[in-house]
């Protein structure tokens, strides 16, 4: 019998299980909803408000991250989001990656952890559909859809772990360890430090645009403004890379210069809303 089934529902703030979340176009949302499906007097928490209020101070028992993969690693905001997390309460701690990548992404998670004395008891990765389509391409209709019909089994491996609290850290096979050790780290130094900086001075929309301003609700770092009925991206805000401005523009205007995003299609996961993704900025709680 799982320990936390037996734990009283609470306030908000007493639940026994949290999920902190990031996500760009759904994907990771939709994961820390459907866990909070399974897991019950489950509260999702999103990490760009904790990170927006500065320090976070969780009660519960069991903690759960969940985040996409950002080049070939974790997003700087989870990384800036657990420096400043105090889980001292916490008994039992997973991560959950919504795509590819090595055990070493979770390792240097237990790096920051370990300034608590804490480290993940379990770490998971779950292939969705991937967002980043200056290099890829977007998975066709039934591609993405037998993903999602093999996620459901990997939330249940998850749901089943976490009610256990099992110990569950996957080791990389031979060849992922040598990538994730050797080969990934100078191309992730090299694309947070050059490439990604540049892209985000390049984002713009291009004549499409019809000045919604959707772009300016769904961007989690508040860095878009409407002027004059088009988007700006400011310079001194920086970019969070989830490319959720480029996903949800619903005329398909918003692009990357340099970066081939025009007629690549767009994607959001289709159980999740743009007024969700919005709501990152203050927490789905407030307006429930
Ligand atoms: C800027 C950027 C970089 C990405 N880099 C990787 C990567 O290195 N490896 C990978 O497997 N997926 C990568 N992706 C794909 C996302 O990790 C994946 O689509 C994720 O599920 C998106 O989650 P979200 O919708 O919650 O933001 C990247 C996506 C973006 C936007």
């Amino acid at each position: 019998m799982p320990e936390f089934k037996n734990w009283k529902a609470g306030s908000r703030d007493d639940m026994n299980t949290q999920i902190y979340y990031f996500s760009g176009t759904g994907n990771s949302l939709h994961v820390a909803k459907a866990l909070r499906k399974r897991l019950g007097e489950t509260d999702l928490v999103p990490m760009v408000r904790e990170a927006n209020r500065g320090k976070t101070a969780s009660s519960a028992e069991v903690v759960g991250l969940v985040f996409p993969i950002h080049n070939l690693t974790s997003p700087d905001l989870v990384r800036q989001f657990l420096r400043r997390a105090d889980l001292g309460s916490t008994k039992y701690l997973f991560a959950v990656a919504t795509r590819e990548c090595s055990d070493k992404v979770f390792h240097d998670l237990d790096r920051i952890l370990a300034a608590q004395g804490k480290s993940l008891d379990a770490w998971f990765i779950v292939a969705m559909p991937c967002t980043y389509i200056p290099l890829f391409t977007l998975p066709s209709k039934n591609a993405a859809a037998r993903m999602e019909a093999d996620l459901q089994g990997k939330l249940n491996d998850i749901q089943a772990a976490v009610a256990e609290k099992r110990v569950d850290r996957y080791k990389d096979d031979p060849l992922v360890f040598l990538l994730g050790r050797i080969l990934y780290p100078p191309i992730s130094e090299f694309f947070f430090r050059a490439r990604f900086p540049e892209m985000a001075r390049s984002f713009h929309a291009d004549s499409k645009c019809t000045g919604c301003g959707l772009c300016e609700r769904v961007c989690p770092s508040g860095r878009i403004r409407i002027q004059n009925g088009k988007p700006e991206w400011s310079a001194s805000i920086n970019c969070l890379y989830c490319f959720a401005c480029l996903h949800w523009c619903p005329v398909e205007a918003v692009q990357i210069r340099g970066r081939n995003t025009v007629g690549k299609g767009r994607y959001h996961h289709p159980a999740v809303t743009a007024a969700e993704i919005a709501r990152q900025k203050i927490g789905m709680e407030e307006e429930e």
